[in-house]
């Protein structure tokens, strides 16, 4: 009997590491994911602005995201997007799941926790699992988030989105978050 119950620790442990192990690269891998999504978009958006002035890269922000966070998440097998409470493309709201989370974000930024230490990451029982990295306004995205931004973008914003509520923004405050999420896996768990 005792053999029994220490077989069965150990086992009950082992499953436990497996399982551990299991979070942590998904954890990591979802930590790349989120990193390229972000400086493949704000590099292509700086060199837009540079070439062509914030009007030309409000195109690069409309097209080009969904295009990378496709890109990134096919690589990986996940999907990738990017979300926030106030949002200037209603397309990409928030799940209740991920309106929790950023308020959660916006709450510890508020408290004074370091902005690069704000992610989350949470399994399902189906075996999918969340990640989720804040994403604090810098000083460039002001020219198209901020609180003074020029009339012709202003202009230029407002028609293609009309209800935009992304604007406002100093560097510093959380703007959004990006979100990256795994599939269940059949059989885990
Ligand atoms: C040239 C203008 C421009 C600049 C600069 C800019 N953005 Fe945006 N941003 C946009 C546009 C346009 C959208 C809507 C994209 C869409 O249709 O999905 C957007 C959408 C977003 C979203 C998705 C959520 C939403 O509101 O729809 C986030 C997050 C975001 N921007 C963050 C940033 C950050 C962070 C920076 C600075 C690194 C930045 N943006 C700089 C124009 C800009």
């Amino acid at each position: 009997m005792r053999r029994l119950i220490a077989l069965t620790t150990m086992l009950a442990a082992a499953y436990a590491t497996h399982a551990i192990e299991d979070a942590d690269a998904r954890l990591i891998a979802s930590r790349e994911v989120a990193t390229s999504m972000q400086n493949e978009l704000k590099g292509e958006l700086l060199q837009a602005i540079t070439k062509g002035g914030p009007l030309a890269a409000i195109e690069v922000c409309q097209t080009r995201a969904p295009v990378i966070a496709e890109h990134v998440g096919n690589e990986a097998g996940v999907r990738v997007w990017r979300t926030a409470l106030k949002l200037r493309n209603p397309a990409n709201s928030p799940d209740e799941g991920a309106r929790a989370v950023l308020e959660d974000f916006s709450r510890r930024l508020a408290a004074g926790e370091g902005a690069e230490k704000l992610e989350h990451f949470e399994r399902a029982a189906d075996g999918s699992a969340r990640y989720m990295k804040a994403i604090v306004t810098q000083p460039p995205c002001e020219t198209c988030h901020g609180p003074a931004i020029a009339e012709p973008v202003r202009k230029a914003l407002a028609e293609r989105y009309p209800a935009d509520q992304a604007t406002g923004f100093v560097a510093g405050d959380l703007r959004g978050a990006v979100v990256v999420d795994w599939p269940g896996t059949s059989g885990a768990d």
